[in-house]
């Protein structure tokens, strides 16, 4: 994506110093542009459980990278193999319903698995870091020429300059992959195609990823949005103002639930009500084929509740945080939430659009059969 005039990634080798990688520090986002050098395995877990970056993809290819400064650590270790286990086992720790992150850093304990040489190793696990983030770009924008079709459909019904509206809940742009995103990807391609748009962009409390992210985002590229508390959705369907809803994944099973950042479900409900087209915009990396029952398997998580009681915010001179509930009342802070399949009218895939059930994915992706 173009970020102040240049071309910009999530992730990647600081260009001097190949055993430090850079990604941009999201917290600081939309108030201030930050990269920051990470150089350990602990800092990168860090980085992902304090949400330095966040979003699934991101934190599965910041993973990637996380794996291969192990692989660096491991080499002046007496005890390399355990480091490594070590290492990778503290970055699955840190965040657990992206299956992003696990995914990532098992490919990688496989591929470095049967190579004995510490050199080959550190090699070996900068080539796996690499493909993994070039193949979540190439996703990304496989899904967004997908995306497009459906968006072009849409747009093809309405009046001349009439925007498309559609409405998506946190952010599933390109902060939250290597690039382009993928509930973005469809946007921006269709915005580089000319198609009016008009997006409406879910203010997703308590973090804010929506009114902070996707917005700045969406802002950059010059694409027409308006961001919406996460209440209005319901409101703005019946009336008619949504034509489509795409929301990205943390984790979808094998059967088509979705994981996604707290509120998608209720967003999926009003749209079924409403008769409003409901899209999931995912990578393979994101599919868990080993779970079916996403509300009964997927592991949600549950961050600290300052999250809920505190907000954080431009003062006009620096960014500042303030208390916005009672002093002693309890918040619960539940990350994400499932939706399921039966809600979905489609999963956007590198490879397809695919119905939300395990025969619609398993037509797209048959070297998952079992049977
Ligand atoms: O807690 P976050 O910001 O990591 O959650 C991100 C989301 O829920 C996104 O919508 C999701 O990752 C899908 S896009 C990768």
């Amino acid at each position: 994506m173009i970020v102040h005039g240049k071309p910009s990634r999530t992730v990647w080798l600081h260009p001097s110093q190949p055993s430090i990688i850079q990604v941009i520090d999201q917290r600081h986002l939309p108030f201030a542009w930050v990269i920051e050098d990470l150089s350990t395995v602990d800092q990168v877990a860090t980085a992902i459980k304090d949400m330095h970056i966040r979003g699934a993809g991101c934190i599965g290819a910041v993973a990637g990278y996380g794996m291969y400064l192990a692989a660096i650590e491991a080499s002046h270790d007496a005890t390399p193999d355990a480091h490594l286990d070590r290492s990778a086992q503290k970055l699955v720790a840190t965040r657990p319903t992206a299956v992003n992150l696990a995914w990532a850093v098992h490919r990688q304990l496989r591929a470095l698995a049967d190579q004995p040489d510490p050199a080959q190793k550190i090699s070996t696990a900068l080539t796996i870091a690499t493909e993994i983030a070039d193949e979540d770009v190439a996703c990304c924008r496989a899904i967004g020429q997908h995306g497009l079709a459906l968006i072009r459909d849409i747009a093809a019904r309405k009046a001349p300059g009439e925007p498309v509206r559609i409405l998506t809940h946190c952010n599933a742009g390109w902060l939250a992959f290597v690039d382009y995103g993928s509930a973005t990807a469809p946007i921006y391609t269709a915005f580089e195609q000319g198609i009016p748009l008009h997006i409406w962009v879910d203010e997703t409390r308590p973090r804010s990823q929506g009114a902070r992210l996707t917005a700045w985002e969406l802002g950059q590229h010059g694409v027409p949005h308006a961001i919406i508390p996460d209440n209005s959705g319901g409101h703005l369907m019946q009336h008619g103002l949504v034509d489509m809803v795409i929301v990205g994944s943390d984790r979808t099973t094998r059967c088509g639930d979705v994981a996604n950042k707290i509120g998608t479900y209720l967003k999926a409900l009003a749209a079924r009500d409403n008769g409003v087209p409901f899209y999931v915009a995912l990578p393979s990396s994101t599919l868990d084929w080993t779970m079916r029952d996403g509300v009964q398997e997927i592991p949600v998580e549950e961050r600290d509740a300052t999250e809920i009681t505190h907000v954080e915010g431009w003062d006009g001179h620096r960014v500042t945080t303030v208390r916005v509930v009672p002093e002693n009342s309890p918040a619960i802070n539940h990350g994400f939430d499932v939706t399921p399949a039966r809600l979905v009218t489609g999963l956007i895939t590198e490879r397809g659009i695919s119905p939300a059930s395990e025969e619609g994915l398993l037509q797209l992706y048959p070297e998952h059969r079992t049977e």
